[in-house]
């Protein structure tokens, strides 16, 4: 009788990958790199894939000069955020694997053909609390600290939302507002922060319409308003649970790219493929594994099934 070797994924493979690893047997899921190994670099070595180039945008970044508002840098530091200009950690050098395959897919280059709409990243997971929130933000902190980007950070968690308070700023007119009032023009609700590259849409005042609001004709144009002008903004959208709250599904719709955030020893499949059908409005979906064991410093993150650190 054969018996096959079972070959634990290597530590060194990206949380997209390793995910996939896992849950790959669900075929609602697509990778943006068909066919990509796992990476056989030590961590920090970057690979020839994490370097891929994207296309250049042909049109030159438009710097903001109005005021912005100053990110805690110590709050991001004891939630196990990514702090910028901070040192090089595990959790930066994951998200930095991540945003690379997520850019390629919103940007192109000269062998792949950029998505529809992939600038725009919806972070989702089934449940609450699996890690959407830091995910979200960790991912654009990383795409913010690259000088040819920016990024705006949609807090669509419209019950919950949590951004404004992870990086302890105070409350302000928001998505849920411009969509409800259309003398409210969406831009006007944008935060700039001192940190830079990174600004922040706020969700807005809470409404128990909001999946009406969001799936009405008028989203679209509001959200065209944001990368309009503005062709190096990426924009990811911190969203509610799909299992939880139906403007996950509606906002799938409006995007180019999904991420799913899977907790690994909590998430079941049965979560997975339920929140996965929800979210056919888009068709380009990843799955991102976030970490069993949660610790300020982000030692842990990744790490899964007894194979991290
Ligand atoms: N990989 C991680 N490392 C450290 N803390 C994490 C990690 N993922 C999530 N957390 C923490 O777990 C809690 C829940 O995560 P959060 O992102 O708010 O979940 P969600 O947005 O899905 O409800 C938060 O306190 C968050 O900071
Ligand atoms: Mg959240």
């Amino acid at each position: 009788m054969m018996v096959k070797k079972y070959n634990p994924p290597k530590k060194t493979s990206s949380l997209l990958e390793r995910a996939g690893e896992i849950y790959d047997y669900i075929p609602a899921v697509r990778t943006i790199e068909n066919g990509a190994k796992p990476s056989d670099a030590e961590p920090g070595q970057e690979t020839a894939r994490d370097i891929t180039p994207v296309a250049p945008s042909p049109m030159p970044m438009q710097v903001y000069d109005g005021p912005r508002v100053i990110v805690d840098r110590d709050k991001l530091r004891e939630a196990g955020f990514i702090v910028p200009d901070g040192p090089v950690t595990g959790i930066s050098e994951e998200f930095r694997i991540i945003k690379r395959q997520l850019l390629l897919a919103a940007k192109g280059n000269q062998r792949t053909n950029p998505v529809p709409n992939g600038e725009r990243i919806l972070i989702c997971s089934a449940h609450p609390n699996e890690g959407k929130t830091f995910c979200a933000l960790n991912l654009a902190l990383s795409i913010a600290a690259e000088k040819d980007n920016e990024v705006l950070l949609v807090d669509a968690d419209f019950a919950k939302p949590s951004i404004l308070s992870s990086l302890g700023l105070e409350g302000n007119k928001g998505l849920m507002d411009a969509l409800a009032d259309p003398e409210l023009l969406v831009e006007d609700c944008i935060i700039h922060t001192d940190i830079p590259g990174l600004a922040i849409l706020p969700a807005g005042d809470q409404t128990n319409a909001d999946t009406e609001y969001l799936a009405s004709s008028r989203t679209e144009k509001v959200l065209n308003r944001l990368t309009q002008n503005n062709p190096h903004r990426i924009v990811i959208f911190d969203s509610p649970p799909a299992l939880a709250a139906s403007p996950a599904s509606v906002l799938a719709t409006h995007v180019g790219q999904v991420v799913m955030v899977v907790k690994a020893d909590e998430t079941t499949e049965t979560a997975l493929r339920d929140a996965l059908s929800l979210l056919v409005g888009c068709e380009h979906i990843q799955l991102l594994l976030n970490g069993t064991k949660f610790s300020p410093t982000g030692r842990h993150f990744g790490s899964y099934y007894g194979y991290g650190e």
